[in-house]
């Protein structure tokens, strides 16, 4: 007999047709009731053991854990919490679970101890409904580009370049670490190296996705990068996923344009595809938010807030209103800010950007045209002098989830830069090339995926939103 699967016995009229199911026990009630999922929906099934059908070592096997094969009659249930159930009349057992050794028990978990158990916590209602949510959003990705005639580029993991110029990188080498072979003033030669030279995987595929949109036109990666920075927080990963856009013929402008769709257009995806994982997950915030005191708890839940940001348009400011605004605003003149703002030029704190955000215009904002010196080299220069056509997308509860910018596409312009900021220019001979050969004005921008994933889902820590982590000092499984 072929097997269904739950989400679709779920949905299913009950005529008492045979139906099989095969999924993981969650809940064993008196020797009668199984709760199964099989990972494709949410909600599970209710296979109902008549009372003495099956020997007792049988049932004594059905745990938490176990993996089963049932087949039945699907009728409808005569309890409450679900429209159907299976009246089984045949259970086999695909794989024992021992109830005494199974990490997971039919009770509330933490996060933390689920993080210890990454192997086994997507078989929990939380880390399975995230995991579905975030897949759905990879493949509204997909589909919003594709809707737009974007072509998927697959730029390298490894490179020579550092995308950033900002120098975290892993370093990627086949040289015996104990033992390098070094040159006659002592240096490690890499020329003996599997590549030839110094190689590292990538922080971002922007720089050759701009060699692509200057002949494709609309572009957009989407794929693993990784930074070796420090940084132990809730934010940031040391291997993330990113969607990075580059369209020929965009202004700054135009970008910003873009990004506002594309998020809004994510998380309508999300709100008309995931209602069931999402109404888990808003129930499931609420109740977090209820063990905080008042003045943590959010003011929106889960579901309102994915309506509000379809449903307002984003607010547009520069960096220098930003600055005017955060140097009078309460915090600040109460020295309340960790980092007091003073002077036009700093770079801005994540307490910065979410007082904007959540405080001061309570809805997304765009911040645009940077001081350079807190900017990339390959953001383009305005004509002040002082700033850079850069944008960063700040979101409630998340801060920066969008980083862009208008492209130099001057070249004197972009080796001034180069050689302003010690960048090795020998190692971007492509990048300038592309200054030389047809330049024209184009724009881009980076999606850091599992922060949206953050945002859509409600969950904390950005740990919880990728199956396998990795942070400093953490690379299990
Ligand atoms: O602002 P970032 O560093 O920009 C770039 O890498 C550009 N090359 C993008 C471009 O213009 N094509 O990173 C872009 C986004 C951030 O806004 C953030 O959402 C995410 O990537 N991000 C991280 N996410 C998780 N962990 C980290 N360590 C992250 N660093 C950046
Ligand atoms: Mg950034």
């Amino acid at each position: 007999m072929q097997r269904t699967k739950i989400k679709e016995l779920l949905s299913s009229e009950p005529n008492g047709q045979m139906v099989k199911a095969q999924g993981w026990v969650r809940t064993f009630r008196n020797n009668q009731f199984i709760a199964l999922n099989d990972g494709s929906t949410i909600n599970n099934i209710q296979a109902v053991v008549a009372l003495n059908s099956l020997d007792d070592t049988l049932l004594k096997r059905i745990t938490t854990g176990a993996c089963l094969s049932v087949e039945g009659e699907l009728i409808a249930s005569v309890g409450k919490g679900q429209a159907v159930e299976i009246k089984v009349s045949n259970l086999d057992i695909l794989g024992d679970s021992d109830p005494e050794k199974f990490p997971l028990q039919p009770k509330k978990h933490s996060l933390e101890f689920l993080r210890e158990i990454a192997h086994l916590r997507v078989r929990t209602n939380t880390i399975s409904a995230v995991m579905r949510v975030r897949h759905a959003m990879a493949f509204a990705i997909h589909q919003f580009f594709n809707e737009r005639g974007f072509t998927y580029v697959h730029t390298p993991i490894i490179t020579g370049s550092d995308a950033e110029g900002a120098g975290d990188m892993f370093r990627v080498t086949t040289l015996d670490i104990n033992k390098p072979p070094r040159d006659e003033s002592g240096h490690i030669d890499h020329k003996e190296d599997f590549f030839g030279r110094e190689t590292n995987l990538t922080v971002s595929g922007q720089l050759e996705g701009e060699t692509y949109a200057l002949a494709l036109g609309d572009i957009y990666t989407f794929g693993p990068t990784f930074r070796a920075e420090n940084s132990n927080t809730t934010r940031h990963l040391a291997e993330f996923w990113m969607i990075e856009p580059e369209m020929a013929f965009y202004d700054i402008n135009d970008n910003m344009q873009l990004a506002t769709d594309l998020l809004q257009y994510l998380v309508r995806y999300a709100l008309d595809n995931c209602k069931d994982d999402l109404e888990f997950l808003n129930k499931r915030a609420q109740e977090e938010d209820a063990a905080k005191p008042q003045e943590q708890r959010s003011e929106l839940g889960l579901l309102d807030r994915l309506k509000f940001v379809v449903e307002n348009d984003f607010q547009r400011l520069t960096y220098t209103e930003a600055i005017d605004i955060l140097r009078n605003s309460n915090p600040n003149k109460k020295k309340k800010f960790q980092y007091l703002v003073e002077q036009w030029g700093v770079d801005l704190q994540s307490e910065h950007e979410r007082y904007l955000v959540e405080k001061h215009f309570k809805k997304p904002v765009i911040l645009y045209n940077y001081p350079k010196d807190i900017k990339a080299f390959y953001m383009r220069q305005n004509d002040d002098g002082k700033t850079v056509a850069a944008m960063d997308v700040l979101f409630p509860g998340i801060g920066e989830i969008i980083g862009g910018s208008q492209r130099e596409e001057r070249y004197e312009r972009l080796l001034t830069r180069v050689q302003e900021m010690n960048l090795p220019e020998k190692d971007l001979w492509w990048y300038l090339d592309l200054r030389k050969f047809g330049s024209a004005p184009h724009a881009g921008f980076g999606l850091g995926f599992e922060r949206l994933i953050l945002f859509v889902t409600g969950m904390t820590n950005i740990r919880d939103v990728i199956p396998y982590p990795r942070f400093p000092k953490s690379a299990e499984f």
